[in-house]
């Protein structure tokens, strides 16, 4: 695993945009897994500012999301697609039909249908941003004895409500469930680029980089087994979560 240590959550922004953007330029017709959350969100500016300095342009990349809320209309400030309209696809030259969030509103098991041809229909995913939840989900794949490998409806546990309570009017307005990639999905993508920041990750963080196993009662603990990851974190949280490999 590579792990690249920032001065600040700005840097590391600016640096997980940069390797995106290094992968579009060396293949305009890449395909990209993307996140949301509150840290991805930081990343998308320095996309957005790319494209309008005419550095790199987005028009022939597809793209295929982590997850999203079950229930939420696709226009609501909290949907997923919204986020990525918001932040991304409506600010560059992207083929919005390109783009894939899935829909929280189909029925479930016709939308994990569509998930799979977006993920499987033609090429793999090159290269996939991640966050991290508190409780080291990735994706909303929460830690349990087992995890599923493919796309699947998700119950949201209390610690993820809570911690995305944040976007909602109130915790109670958080939806329970989730369409998510599997485990086995996020690990099918040819590169995986993982961002992430704050005291409250210091915990998951030490988890998968000071320490050397792989749990599924920390589900980002699993990237251990894949052959290409990009850790991006800025030095207090390396400190906080007693990640030595920098200095
Ligand atoms: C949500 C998303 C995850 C994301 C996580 C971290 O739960 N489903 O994909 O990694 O949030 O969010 P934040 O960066 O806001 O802590």
């Amino acid at each position: 695993m590579k792990v690249i240590v920032t001065r600040n959550y700005e840097e590391s922004c600016m640096k997980v945009a940069e390797i995106i953007i290094e992968q579009v330029k060396k293949d305009p017709t890449s395909k990209l897994g993307l996140a949301t959350g509150g840290t991805a969100q930081q990343v998308y500016p320095h996309l957005v500012e790319a494209y309008k300095q005419g550095r790199v342009s987005f028009s022939q990349i597809t793209t295929v999301n982590l997850d999203e809320y079950l229930g939420i209309r696709p226009d609501s400030e909290q949907s997923y697609r919204r986020c990525m309209d918001d932040w991304f696809f409506d600010r560059t030259d992207i083929d919005k039909a390109k783009t894939y969030v899935p829909s929280g509103l189909n029925p479930p098991n016709m939308e994990i249908k569509t998930f799979n041809e977006k993920l499987y229909g033609d090429k793999p995913i090159d290269l996939q941003l991640i966050g991290v939840g508190v409780n080291g989900h990735i994706g909303f794949n929460e830690p349990a004895a087992e995890l599923i490998a493919g796309v699947h409806i998700e119950k949201l546990t209390e610690s993820t409500i809570q911690a995305n309570a944040r976007f909602f009017a109130s915790e109670s307005d958080v939806p329970r469930e989730a369409i998510t990639m599997g485990i086995g999905d996020i690990l099918k993508a040819k590169r995986i680029v993982l961002i992430a920041t704050g005291e409250n990750k210091a915990k998951v963080i030490g988890k998968l980089l000071a320490d050397d196993t792989v749990t599924t009662s920390v589900p980002a603990t699993l990237l251990k087994v894949h052959p290409d990851v990009t850790v991006v974190i800025d030095e207090a949280l390396a400190a906080m979560a007693g990640y030595k490999g920098c200095c």
